[in-house]
């Protein structure tokens, strides 16, 4: 019989990747979805079953298990944009926080029935913040900077603890950034990729951004959904890092993303001081030891190939007339 799994976030860049990975491992795929009428649940291909639920409400979440009856949950839902966590800093708290307690708390009541269910929970680099050492580690201390970053490192200890006292097979990847063509228009990485192909169509002149500064340890989604399925296929839970162990600068990712589409961005990119987050995570770089070692995970895509890939992608969308907001299934 097939393996099943149930992934949260299913309409969303990872869970796009993430599902087409494990169909193509051979497992039996559902989506939690909150209702049919998102645009982007109607577009999920018709090979995923979608089960109702919502991360907000608990008694969902156990139908949701019960009904699917998965081997393995991936928990990838959360309010994931960083700057609209303190504008909403009670719904992330909710959502990217208390949603892991949900859906553990799911996976405990049934799974005490019988027959063992692996989680997956998204744990992020951005639980590092202000960080203490470069590169990070499993073990390097969290100081998180916004209430995104403080959710995450909720959900990141709670899955240690239900691991530890309930001796389930609960573990988190922290993951670095990741990003692809599929990626949300507010992402820095997509809004630089889109601004540029806009620029070289004709249809903008120039770009807005905030901090230029700051360094991220950016690699493709498509590796970063193996490693989600391979920590949960090895005998002992533990958590790993993710990333590529190269770290670049905004400025960086914009240099070679208008390099890629042979644009000069001294002409085009005005820095914007209303852009700034009100802290800021400055330095992120991983190393991926542990994964390359124990999982035999590694990063397949380099920096420059991985934004040149997203600026040709959305030159193709927009000269074909697509829509940049729904790109996160293809
Ligand atoms: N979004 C955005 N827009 N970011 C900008 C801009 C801009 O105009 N200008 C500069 N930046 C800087 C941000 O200040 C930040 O330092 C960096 O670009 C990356 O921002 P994002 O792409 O929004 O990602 P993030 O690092 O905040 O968070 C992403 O990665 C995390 C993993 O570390 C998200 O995907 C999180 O959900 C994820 O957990």
């Amino acid at each position: 019989m097939a393996r099943r799994a149930l992934i949260t976030g299913i309409t969303g860049q990872d869970g796009s990747y993430l599902a087409e990975h494990l169909l193509a491992e051979g497992y039996e795929v559902w989506g939690l979805v909150r209702g049919q009428s998102n645009p982007r649940v109607a577009r999920l291909p018709k090979d995923i079953h979608l089960v109702r639920g919502d991360l907000l409400d608990q008694g969902s979440l156990i139908s949701a298990v019960e009904r699917v009856r998965p081997d393995e949950v991936y928990n990838l839902g959360a309010i994931s944009f960083v700057p609209m966590s303190w504008e909403q800093a009670e719904l992330t708290a909710e959502v990217t926080g208390m949603g892991v307690l949900r859906m553990l708390e799911a996976i405990r009541v049934c799974s005490s029935r019988g027959g063992e269910i692996r989680f997956y929970q998204a744990s992020s680099s951005e639980m590092f913040g202000q960080v203490r050492e470069t590169p990070q580690t499993e073990v390097t201390p969290f100081h998180p900077r916004s209430p995104y970053g403080v959710a995450k490192a909720y959900g990141h200890f709670l899955t240690q603890n239900y691991r530890e006292s309930y001796g389930m097979y609960a573990v988190s990847g922290i993951l670095f950034n990741h990003e692809s063509p599929r990626r949300g228009a507010e992402f820095v990485t997509r809004k630089v990729s889109l601004g540029v192909a806009r620029i070289k169509l004709g249809l903008a002149t120039e770009l807005r951004l905030g901090n230029l500064e700051a360094r991220r340890d950016w690699g493709f989604a498509g590796d970063y959904v193996r490693a989600m399925h391979l920590m949960l296929q090895v005998g002992k839970p533990e958590d790993y890092v993710i990333g590529t162990g190269r770290t670049q600068s905004v400025r960086e990712l914009v240099e070679a993303a208008f390099t890629a589409a042979d644009l000069d961005w001294e002409r085009h990119v005005i820095a914007d001081q209303s852009l700034h987050r009100p802290a800021e995570v400055d330095l992120l770089c991983a190393d991926p030891k542990k994964a390359r070692t124990q999982l035999g995970w590694e990063p397949t895509v380099p920096f420059e190939e991985l934004v040149a890939m997203m600026v040709e992608s959305d030159l193709r969308l927009l000269s074909e007339g697509g829509d940049p907001q729904d790109s996160s299934w293809p």
